[in-house]
């Protein structure tokens, strides 16, 4: 049996006051489902409290990126240590907006992901096609080769502490969601080409499936056989309507 993984994706949202807010609605609302690990990834400057204020509970916390490198003269960066020193244990890489407007390559995402999963993170290692790459009938084509380059090098031990993300991007934040049957396709697709490397990790590796998810449609979504889960933007905002879909679990 995979793992479900209901994962929020703050992005640029979350000061101290409103990361309290709502990790606090979270802990007192009906967010703990037993099917389920709940993951919270609010901005760098709240990672501390969040995990302050999530510790003994059923929610783990991890961060929207990290640094490739390990330490040094790197303006602005930070490292592994460093969120694991706050009491992160995941770690999101590879996210189309790191990819769009700060130039992050499958290649660098390798790298932070070989280092996420050296230091002990769970890297998310997020994967997705434009709609320019779909209607042209690349989809396969891009995400095939995602795949392969953001996993380049694991062994199956590695793959098997990894978590992957779909996320088409023509669907982030766009209220455009694929449908489950589109989303299972690439989910399939995504499983068999990680069994190259080693089947049995394959089956066990939890593919989220991220672009629009609300309440709304997270059942149609989470129902299918290769959907382990959804990684949730601006629904994960709410503290209702991410409940709402961790319930769909
Ligand atoms: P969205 O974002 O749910 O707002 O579409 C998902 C994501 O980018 O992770």
């Amino acid at each position: 049996m995979r793992r479900t993984i209901i994962a929020g994706n703050w992005k640029l949202n979350g000061t101290i006051q409103e990361t309290e807010d709502l990790i606090t609605a979270l802990l007192n609302g009906e967010s703990k489902n037993d099917k389920a690990t709940v993951l919270v990834c609010p901005p760098y400057t709240s990672l501390q409290l969040a995990a302050k204020l999530t510790s003994g509970t059923h929610i783990a916390v991890g961060a929207q990126d990290m640094s490739a490198q390990e330490k040094g003269a790197y303006t602005a960066e930070v490292s592994a240590d460093m969120l694991l020193t706050v009491g992160v244990t995941y770690v999101i890489l590879g996210h189309s907006e790191r990819r769009q407007y700060h130039g992050e390559t499958d290649r660098l995402v390798n790298k932070k992901a070989k280092l996420a999963l050296a230091k002990g993170l769970t890297p998310i290692i997020c994967v997705g096609e434009t709609i320019d790459q779909r209607e042209a009938g690349d989809t396969d084509k891009v995400i095939g080769g995602q795949i392969e380059e953001t996993i380049s090098g694991f062994t199956a031990d590695m793959i098997r502490r990894s978590v992957i993300a779909y996320e088409p991007v023509w669907a982030i934040g766009t209220g455009q969601t694929a449908t489950p049957e589109m989303a299972q396709e690439v989910h399939k697709f995504i499983r068999e080409k990680v069994a190259a490397t080693d089947s049995e990790a394959a089956e066990a590796l939890p593919i989220l499936y991220g672009g629009s998810m609300k309440p709304g449609n997270a059942d149609g979504l989470l129902s299918q056989p290769d959907i382990d889960g959804g990684l949730i933007g601006g629904a994960s905002l709410k503290a209702a309507d991410f409940i709402g879909i961790i319930k769909a679990v």
